[in-house]
């Protein structure tokens, strides 16, 4: 392994600083055994840069003029928008057929449901067309805000032209129902894409989060996984904290909280398992 980015090397002391920096700003977490990989994400903005090693990159990020204007662009190279539509749907049906009836019937006030790291926009768009499939949107007051750090998959969000591959797992009448074909992929239909807000938000800035964490219902789906424990900590801890009683919060099926927190506790509603605030 030559670790290298072009013929940059990025030697162990600068992965080091590098990477904490980095797990310090937005959680993505890079173990020893990753350090190629981290100069392979970030060949690309040395490039742009001009910069002829790692270690002026760390400076550039840690002290430089720049760095506000760079912080966004390594976020973007570092960010895996990998999702598509109706993604662990079970999820997604436990909300709209158990606890949205449940949260409005109790008369717990507006729907509010936070898709905390949306990518490119599959899973609050997933949420709103199941809940405007089940009519909720004419019975009750719902607001679907959607946030992610990278600015870049926040721009294709909110284009809502999406390709193929979103398209997997979508049943193919909601596909007709819903988009429409237009060059270079298929347009979400503009009033169900009204229906969510898209925001900026850093997981890991209470600041950004803190007015939205407050949402009864939080999905925060795949991005754990990028996390070290002690970030997942961090970051539900602060859900914990803000989130209404009961508040419910779901990871990605294969992202068990338990090692992170005691604050939630998991229950089994319909078929899926969601960790609440109780
Ligand atoms: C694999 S996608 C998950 C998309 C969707 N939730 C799903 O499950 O299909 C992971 C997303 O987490 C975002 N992300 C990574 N670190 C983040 C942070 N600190 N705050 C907010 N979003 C973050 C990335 O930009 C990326 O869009």
């Amino acid at each position: 392994m030559r670790y290298t980015a072009g013929a940059v090397e990025l030697p162990v002391g600068v992965f080091v600083l590098l990477r904490d920096l980095i797990r310090d700003r937005i959680g993505v977490s890079f173990d020893d055994d990753k350090r190629d990989l981290l100069a392979s994400k970030l060949a690309d903005r040395l490039g742009d840069l001009g910069l002829k090693s790692f270690l002026d990159y760390f400076y550039l990020l840690r002290y430089g003029t720049g760095a506000e204007a760079e912080w966004p662009r390594l976020t973007d190279a570092l960010s895996v928008q990998e999702t598509y539509f109706w993604r662990e749907f079970d999820q997604v049906r436990a909300l709209v057929e158990v606890l949205v009836p449940q949260h409005v019937a109790a008369g717990r006030g507006p729907v509010r449901v936070w898709s905390a790291a949306c990518a490119t926009g599959e899973e609050p768009l997933s949420i709103a067309m199941a809940l405007a499939e089940a009519g909720w949107f004419r019975r009750a007051e719902i607001e679907v805000v959607a946030s992610d750090v990278s600015p870049a998959a926040l721009e294709k969000a909110r284009s809502g032209v999406y390709r193929e591959r979103s398209f997997r797992a979508l049943p193919p009448a909601l596909r007709e129902k819903y988009f429409e074909p237009v060059s270079g992929g298929w347009r979400v239909d503009p009033d169900l894409h009204a229906r969510v807000r898209f925001v900026a938000a850093n997981l890991l800035e209470p600041a950004d989060t803190a007015p939205l964490a407050c949402s009864p219902f939080v999905f925060c789906r795949n991005v754990f996984i990028y996390f070290s424990t002690a970030t997942v900590a961090r970051v539900v801890q602060h859900f914990a904290e803000r989130m209404p009683r009961p508040g419910y919060l779901f990871p990605g099926v294969s992202e068990s909280l338990l090692r992170a927190t005691t604050a939630f506790q998991l229950e089994e509603v319909g078929s899926a398992f969601v960790y609440v605030n109780r």
